[in-house]
């Protein structure tokens, strides 16, 4: 029997290229998002392609029911890699940006991954076998002025993340964050940053090369796994500068 990872948000960009890793490396396959077309599609095509089983659950994750609802749709089915991949930004200052899409972001990006976490790990621990990917982002590192909530959803993903793979050191469990810098998804078209200096000057990685680095930090057991050569030199250098400095280097990025 193949094993079962189960990735948020597999309509398109990174999702959809770890999607395409696993299936290729013999995984059935839970998909999610609310594109339900797209999903359909993806699974049928991967299922065809690997001669695997692949289903897909349309699901608003910015619906607090929704990681519920996947659970229980779940019953019965050993999930061996949860991927929380789900998410997105929203560019501008804080005190004009619509605080419906702020919330949304927070379900979407924090909640959601948080609760998702919560129900699928202990069947994973009692197993002892499991393996958590969540998708964070350079933007973890660093105060983010003008995507202030995006920034600081990210910092949360991190923080959760790396405490996570300590609690869970030595059960079968290994949790790992993913660290991308700028991709080339629809991340930027939905954030509104395609036209920031941030994704003007520095360079951009594609969204299958991504994928890889998480697909193989995650089969490597890592606790962070970052994208690409680029975003390692940009991390680094956020530990050595002091936190004002950066916020203020982040907001002419965003600018
Ligand atoms: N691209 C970048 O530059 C970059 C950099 C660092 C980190 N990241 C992170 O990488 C992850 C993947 O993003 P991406 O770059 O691949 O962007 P993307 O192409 O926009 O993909 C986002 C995915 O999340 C899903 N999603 C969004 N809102 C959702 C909701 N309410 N409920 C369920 N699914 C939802 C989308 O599906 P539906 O629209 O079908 O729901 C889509 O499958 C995100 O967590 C993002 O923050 C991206």
């Amino acid at each position: 029997m193949n094993p079962t990872a189960l990735i948020t948000g597999a309509s398109g960009g990174i999702g959809e290229q770890l999607a395409r890793l696993f299936a290729a490396h013999r995984y059935d396959l839970v998909l999610v998002a609310r594109s339900a077309d797209k999903l359909q599609s993806l699974s049928a095509e991967l299922a065809l392609a690997h001669g695997i089983q692949a289903r897909s659950l349309a699901a608003d994750l910015a619906d607090p029911g929704a990681p519920p609802q996947l659970f229980q749709a779940l019953q019965g089915v050993d999930i061996d890699v949860l991927v929380n991949n789900a998410g997105f930004g929203a560019r501008g200052p804080y005190a004009e940006l619509d605080y419906q899409v702020e919330a949304r972001m927070i379900q979407v990006n924090v909640a959601a991954l948080a609760h998702l976490t919560r129900l699928f790990l202990p069947g994973m621990l009692a197993r002892r076998n499991g393996k958590i990917l969540n998708v964070a982002s350079t933007a973890a590192y660093v105060p983010g002025p003008f995507m202030a909530v995006y920034y600081a959803s990210k910092a949360f993903v991190l923080s959760f993340s790396e405490a996570l793979a300590e609690e869970v050191q030595g059960s079968g469990v290994t949790v790992t964050a993913l660290i991308p810098g700028p991709t080339e998804t629809n991340f930027a078209a939905t954030a509104g940053t395609q036209d920031s200096r941030l994704f003007r000057t520095v360079s951009v990685m594609s969204a299958a090369a991504v994928a890889r680095v998480g697909f193989d930090g995650l089969m490597a057991g890592k606790r962070v796994a970052i994208a690409g050569a680029s975003n390692r030199l940009t991390v680094f250098s956020t530990r050595l500068a002091p936190r004002t400095m950066l916020a203020k280097i982040t907001s002419r990025l965003n600018s």
